[in-house]
């Protein structure tokens, strides 16, 4: 069993911050595993995900992904993983096309200030196409719909070859088709390639459907781990009364 990514005791709390976002949070995800995490606002949902992505850097406790010691090893893991944030803003304005933007996830293999060469540019193609946007390559991205913009930002995470995935609340504006084929798409990374993958989501049909592990946080720590059955009395009690039980 090989451990992509082990938390033991980590807390972060944010500058000038007295209480911790996360608290002792021990953890460990098998390569190849899909995780859901759920939970309401202010849990520490993205808190968790941008401490595993080393955008956090002040925790306590010890954080190793693929092996590597996030202390010393956060830049290297950095490289490894495809990181779509929650929220991301672009400006009507933005000149870029959607295919500039998916190629700057090459940037950590190329360098900020190398260009990207043949091999660069197919792998962006190859992301674009797994997410059905090859069609809008050309297109600026500041033109695109909400949906179409969270699809670029996960081609561009997909562009790096990560071999972790970190999706924060990737469903937020897709549409029931694009919702299911985004699940269709994280199950195929995980089976052809591998990829480890957590994702943050609102979206209880879509875990429902997963049949795997489900995370669910509160106030900072993970009050459930395990399969949707294992999970449910919790995952109840922390989200609104009757939301659950409506998507189902
Ligand atoms: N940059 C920050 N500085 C200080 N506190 C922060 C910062 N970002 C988040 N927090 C706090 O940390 C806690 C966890 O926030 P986090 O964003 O991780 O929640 P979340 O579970 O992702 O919520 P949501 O479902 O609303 O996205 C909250 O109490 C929040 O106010
Ligand atoms: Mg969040």
């Amino acid at each position: 069993m090989t451990l992509a990514i082990e938390l033991n005791n980590v807390s972060t709390v944010y500058e000038g911050e007295k209480r911790p976002a996360i608290k002792d949070i021990t953890l460990s995800i098998e390569e190849g595993e899909t995780v859901y995490i759920v939970g309401p606002n202010a849990a520490g949902k993205t808190t968790l995900l941008e401490t595993i992505n080393g955008l956090l850097p002040v925790f306590k406790g010890y954080i190793s992904v693929l092996g590597l010691d996030m202390r010393k090893h956060g830049r290297k893991i950095r490289c490894q993983i495809g990181y779509v944030p929650q929220d991301f803003m672009v400006d009507a304005g933005e000149p870029y096309r959607a295919l500039d933007v998916v190629l700057m996830g090459r940037y950590g293999k190329v360098g900020v200030l190398g260009s990207p060469g043949r091999e660069d540019k197919d792998k962006a193609i190859e992301a674009m196409k797994l997410l059905g946007i090859e069609n809008l390559a050309n297109r600026p991205v500041g033109k695109l719909s909400g949906g179409q913009q969270q699809k670029v930002m996960i081609a561009r995470a997909l562009a790096k070859d990560p071999r972790i995935l970190l999706l924060d609340e990737p469903f937020s504006s897709l549409d029931p088709e694009s919702r299911e084929n985004l699940s269709e798409l994280i199950s195929r990374l995980s089976r052809e390639r591998n990829v480890t993958v957590l994702v943050v989501t609102h979206d209880i049909q879509q875990i429902a459907g997963s049949c795997g592990r489900i995370i669910a946080m509160n106030n900072g720590r993970i009050v459930a781990d395990g399969e949707l059955m294992d999970v449910i009395e919790v995952v109840e009690k922390i989200l609104p009364i009757g939301f659950w039980r409506k998507q189902r």
